[in-house]
């Protein structure tokens, strides 16, 4: 291995790596820079990993990266369309990091025979629409293990950890908002939340002006969802 030290990773990142299952091979789906794969195999944290990306220029860099750092050896880049061609590898855990929400769902859908094997952790990150993403999870037999709030910058995400039980969960608004963010201690994931209950705020003035009734019906399940929030939040503080 290489000697060149890894620039920190970044508080997002650096999140997404402590919650990977100890000395597990891991795909990293739209890796990008392949910050992850590198950072993971170099600390030790897995055995090997798969760099991939459906794009040739982001790849690229991280084929850089993977060279330079001398892993080579342990992490093979493979352009590929979200989980296709990974059936039938070794791979135990799956990060898919900084899309929409949607897409990682299509991602999770279309790569079902390797999503859906016992014993795979499932790492999601989505940067928009999270709270399609839980549902689908939901939906789908996923079962949300751990999720925390983290900062970066001016934003804030969650990180979701989920496996496929099989079982379908509720299909609530709460879990579809809140999924395992009830659950953590960290301080970001209450700020997630307070962020979550003010754009369910602004959701539930909008359905309250709105003449249309399907609109309207969608009111009392919101009202719930703010108190339900409001009692979670306090019981955080
Ligand atoms: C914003 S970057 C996120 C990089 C990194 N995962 C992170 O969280 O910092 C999104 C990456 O996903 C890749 N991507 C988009 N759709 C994809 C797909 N269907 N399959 C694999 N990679 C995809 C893009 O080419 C891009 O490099």
């Amino acid at each position: 291995m290489s000697s060149y030290t890894l620039p920190a990773l970044d508080s997002r990142l650096a999140l997404i790596a402590s919650m990977v299952p100890q000395g597990t091979v891991v795909a990293d789906i739209g890796t990008d820079h392949g910050f992850l794969p590198v950072y993971l195999v170099k600390q030790g944290r897995c055995s090997r990993a798969y760099a991939c990306d459906i794009n040739e220029k982001p790849l690229d860099k991280a084929k850089f990266l993977i060279s330079r750092h001398g892993v080579s050896d342990k992490i093979e880049a493979r352009l590929t369309n979200g989980l296709s061609g990974l059936e039938e590898t070794d791979v135990d855990t799956v990060i898919i990091a900084g899309m929409g929400g949607e897409l990682i769902a299509t991602i999770l859908e279309n790569g079902k025979t390797l999503v859906r094997k016992s014993g795979v952790t499932l790492l999601l990150q989505p940067m928009t629409r999270p709270e399609t993403l839980r549902e689908y999870l939901a939906k789908n037999g996923f079962e949300i293990t751990e999720e925390h709030g983290v900062k970066s910058g001016k934003f804030i995400y969650s990180v979701i950890k989920c496996v496929y039980t099989g079982i379908p969960q509720p299909q609530t608004l709460f879990h579809n908002y809140v999924g395992g963010l009830g659950k953590s201690d960290r301080t970001e994931s209450a700020d997630y939340l307070k962020r979550t209950l003010d754009i369910i705020k602004k959701k539930t003035a909008g359905l309250e002006m709105s003449s249309k009734e399907s609109e309207r019906e969608q009111l009392p399940a919101h009202r719930q969802l703010i108190e339900q929030l409001e009692q979670l939040i306090g019981g955080t503080k």
